[in-house]
């Protein structure tokens, strides 16, 4: 045993306390230092705060479930997306040719690509609502059985075909 504190054995042990911890370690430590001091500087200087993040957060998801509560949902606007058109193409082909023909062209219900045939509308929002509400005279509603999003693809590629 010595007397020594900075270099003392007691029971075996050695503690050898003028030993520099690791470089590795100095480096950690330096590079923790300096991150902090950024992070810091980054949220004072620039504002930031949880209140003001979680309040706009906030807004925006009240913003977003106003409009998906509007009364009525309403057509997406117009788009000449070729894919949506495409997609809207094939539902058209599969769940609406049979009674408007091919291409939109008639046969047991409405010509669709002839606007004076129209006599609900051909504007998006009326063939929107033809489509997910259905219309008397046979038209049934597609409401529960296509998304809000294949009806936009549907209403789409009606208002793409209409030619006069
Ligand atoms: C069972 C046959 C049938 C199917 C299936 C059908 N429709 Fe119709 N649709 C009709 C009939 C009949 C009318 C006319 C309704 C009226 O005059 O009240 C009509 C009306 C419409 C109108 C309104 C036209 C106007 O006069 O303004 C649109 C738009 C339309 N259909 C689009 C579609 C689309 C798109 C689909 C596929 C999702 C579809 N329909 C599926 C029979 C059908």
């Amino acid at each position: 045993m010595s007397d020594n504190h900075d270099n003392h054995e007691i029971d075996g042990i050695r503690e050898d306390r003028k030993k520099n911890p690791p470089t590795y370690y100095l480096i950690l430590l330096a590079g923790l230092v300096i991150w902090a001091i950024g992070y810091m500087g980054y949220h004072f200087i620039s504002g930031w705060n949880q209140e003001d993040a979680f309040a706009q957060r906030l807004e925006a998801h009240k913003e977003r479930t106003a409009q998906q509560q509007g009364s009525e949902p309403q057509a997406a606007p117009a788009s000449n997306d070729p894919a949506s058109i495409k997609r809207g193409k094939d539902l058209y082909d599969n769940q609406c040719a049979m009674c408007h023909g091919q291409g939109g062209g008639g046969g047991f219900a409405t010509d669709l690509t002839i606007k004076s045939r129209y006599k609900y509308g051909f504007d998006r929002d009326a063939v929107f609502q033809s489509i997910r509400e259905g219309r008397p005279g046979g038209m049934p509603s597609s409401a529960n059985l296509l998304s809000q999003r294949q009806i936009d693809d549907i209403t789409n590629y009606v208002i793409s075909v209409i030619r006069e």
